[in-house]
């Protein structure tokens, strides 16, 4: 059987939820996304949580939600998903990247000469937690707290604690997330006027809330669009496969872990890989082997692709895709350290549902590769 670098885990009673709301009055704006956003607030311990129809929905919410726009500047890392920097360009504004540190994720120094080097001055810093990894939150509050920059972080691979402390913080509900809605994202925020930016955004820029209108109403039905929104709504059906995986979530990182334990406990002597950093808390979205010898890099994917093992390198560094080439100017060897990682990197399959035997096939797999 193929083993994939992550899958989604639905069961029956995610199915019946779904059934029922296909069955009932609501598809979309309804009760639904209201008790998944009540849900995902009081998991997390924010005071807000605004959905989207994507992780990369809310992540252009949030940029929107800062104010950057044309002229601005937002620093993250190197090593991200596109979407991260794709973001903060639908705003008008510029990404500029920094490196990474021993973590995979963004250094701190080297966002500080990041902005340094853009005149001093950033909108926004937008941290990842890569791979799940936790990222220390009170350093990159400083450094954002220095500038008066918001501090925005992608906790895309990073849900599943209860202890959040940027400004604003998006998720992703991907099917290899830590829970899935589909397609899906949400905004957390303790920020009440952010929070209402976020929900005006993700529907055309409208408010039917009365307490919000600068017009007299013209009547019960009155609407105003006060800035140019999008349609980014997550739907009833959505939202229901999301309210039920909730339910799952504590037993989905418990499993991740568990399975985490079993590769470092496999893999610790397995001369020629790298395994990767740890830290109390850590998430486990990705298990990020590394290949110390990087011209065995493609043998060594190629070898498990051959085995039913399907990897994937997450991911190459942003700056260098032609993209950002192209219209930024930047160049290979302007981020040394995400490129090193790129040239090594390897994701391993990790998702609740793999069973220990997978986990074993994998761990035989590697350890009979042809290391040299
Ligand atoms: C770090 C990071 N940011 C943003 C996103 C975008 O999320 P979505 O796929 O839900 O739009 C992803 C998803 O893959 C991601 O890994």
């Amino acid at each position: 059987m193929t083993l994939g670098y992550g899958r989604q885990w639905i069961n029956d009673d995610d199915i019946a939820e779904v059934v029922k709301v296909l069955r009932g009055d609501w598809l979309t704006m309804g009760p639904a996304v209201d008790a998944f956003e009540k849900t995902l607030a009081d998991y997390a311990g924010v005071k807000h949580a605004v959905t989207f129809s994507s992780g990369t929905a809310a992540l252009h919410g949030a940029m929107h939600a800062s104010g950057m726009g044309a002229g601005d500047f937002a620093v993250t890392s190197a090593l991200t998903f596109v979407a991260t920097s794709n973001s903060v360009i639908y705003t008008g504004a510029t990404p500029i990247f920094a490196d990474i540190d021993d973590t995979f994720c963004m250094d701190i120094k080297k966002a500080d000469e990041s902005i340094q080097s853009h005149g001093g001055r950033v909108k926004a810093v937008i941290p990842v937690s890569f791979g799940g990894y936790p990222l220390d939150m009170a350093g990159f509050r400083e450094l954002a707290d220095r500038y008066n920059a918001v501090l925005i972080e992608d906790a895309s691979h990073a849900f599943g604690r209860r202890k959040f402390d940027a400004d604003m913080t998006t998720l992703s509900f991907h099917p290899v997330k830590h829970i899935t809605t589909a397609e899906g994202g949400a905004v957390l925020t303790d920020n009440d006027t952010y929070a209402r930016k976020l929900r005006m955004f993700r529907n055309h820029g409208t408010t039917r809330n009365a307490a919000e209108f600068v017009d007299t109403p013209d009547g019960p039905w009155h609407s105003e669009m006060q800035e140019l929104g999008y349609n980014y709504r997550l739907s009833e059906i959505h939202s229901a496969l999301g309210l039920s995986q909730m339910r799952r979530l504590d037993a989905f990182v418990d499993r991740r872990r568990e399975i985490a334990r079993l590769y470092f406990r496999e893999l610790s002597g397995v001369d020629g890989l790298i395994l990767p950093p740890n830290k109390e808390g850590h998430l486990w979205h990705l298990f990020i082997v590394r290949v110390d010898n990087a011209e065995l890099h493609r043998e060594f994917f190629a070898h498990l692709r051959d085995n039913d093992i399907r990897l994937q390198v997450h991911y190459r560094p942003v700056p260098l895709q032609p993209y950002y080439r192209d219209k930024y100017g930047y160049k290979a060897g302007d981020f040394p350290e995400a490129e090193r990682y790129y040239r090594q990197a390897v994701s391993l399959p990790i998702y609740p549902l793999m069973t220990d035997d997978d986990v074993m096939r994998v761990c035989g797999c590697i350890k009979n590769f042809a290391w040299r």
